[in-house]
């Protein structure tokens, strides 16, 4: 079990969700090491270290590892959920192929505690080959032998997300907001803050030890309410305008024979499923009060003056 003093590394610690675990671990005094696949950057904060770690390059894992205890795995291929098989960027390459590498470097370091990142609905026979590969990531880490806790998130938001973000950007310019699909599919979103909670509790947690939470913020919402949320917390009016996803997605299907598609027809179906989960056994192994959707918009999306 690690303690508030570890020397924790975190694989995907420069991204949207790895820089909030990375900030709550520091601020409860642990040394953090991120692991990004860019050279190591400078930081003024002399609880963390920057290494660089590229996951499709293994045998350099071993040294960006040295000196940790704790390996907390959040990573996602560059532009995920668009995939561009031909520069490498896959669910299978990364996201699984990436958490078998690192639990191979774990166990040869000697690490004594896991945390993965996965995704709610991971499953070995899921129709998607996204929830495939992240089972097969969350396989790596159950066998790995070393105590774990894997999170299976739903929708997570917050500053620098890129999926509500960018509605709200189009908003400024544009007298509606467009959204691919029909808008009722359902989430439960949860607010960035609150998994980098959620992972540092677990850390010192022993009810969460070797166990597989589902994650959710307090509400189920169809996606177009939480964008409607969105535009009222910054005093907004914009009707929604649907694409529907079918169109989207014959439109996008000559996109897949560049190398980096701009979107795909397997992205479209990420973005319009839901993402609906169980949040009992979370409750129970990590108490704690999660942000209401208003209070979490409220926090950094100011009104427009
Ligand atoms: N965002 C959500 O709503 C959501 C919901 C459920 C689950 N999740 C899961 O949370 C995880 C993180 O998502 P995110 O939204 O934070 O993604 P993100 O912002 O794109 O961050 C991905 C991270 O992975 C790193 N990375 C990419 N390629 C790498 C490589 N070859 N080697 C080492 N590191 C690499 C990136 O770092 P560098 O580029 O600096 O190397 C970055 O820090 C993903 O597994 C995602 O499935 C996210």
């Amino acid at each position: 079990m690690g303690t508030e003093s570890s020397v924790v590394a975190v694989a995907g610690g420069s991204g949207f969700v790895g820089r909030s675990i990375v900030r709550e671990l520091a601020a409860r005094g642990n040394r953090v090491v991120v692991l990004s696949h860019k050279p190591p950057i400078a930081t003024t904060d002399r609880l963390i270290e920057f290494r660089q770690a590229d996951v499709t390059q293994p045998d350099r894992l071993p040294d960006a590892l040295a000196g940790t205890d704790t390996l907390v795995i959040c990573l996602g291929f560059r532009n995920s959920p668009i995939e561009a098989p031909r520069r490498g960027r896959t669910f299978e390459r990364i996201d699984a192929g990436g958490t078998v590498v690192l639990v191979a470097a774990a166990k040869a370091a000697g690490i004594g505690r896991l945390v993965y990142i996965s995704g709610a609905g991971a499953a070995p026979d899921a129709a998607r080959h996204w929830f495939r590969a992240k089972w097969r990531a969350e396989e790596a880490i159950r066998g790995s032998g070393i105590a774990y806790t894997i999170f299976r998130p739903s929708w997570i938001y917050g500053p620098g997300d890129r999926s509500l973000n960018r509605f709200l950007g189009l908003a400024r310019w544009l007298p509606f907001v467009p959204q691919i699909g029909n808008g009722r599919q359902l989430l439960a979103p949860v607010f960035v803050d609150d998994i980098g909670a959620l992972v540092a509790d677990a850390l010192v947690t022993p009810a969460a030890s070797n166990a597989t939470l589902e994650v959710g913020g307090p509400e189920t919402l169809s996606m177009d309410s939480i964008v409607r949320a969105a535009l009222r917390a910054q005093g907004r009016r914009r009707p929604i305008l649907h694409a529907p996803a079918v169109l989207m997605k014959l439109a996008t299907r000559p996109l897949t024979l560049l190398p980096s598609p701009p979107m795909t027809p397997d992205a479209i179906d990420f973005i319009v499923q839901s993402a609906q989960v169980d949040t009992g056994p979370l409750t129970a192994a990590l108490p704690r009060h999660l942000t209401p959707l208003a209070d979490g918009l409220a926090s950094y999306l100011a009104p427009r003056k």
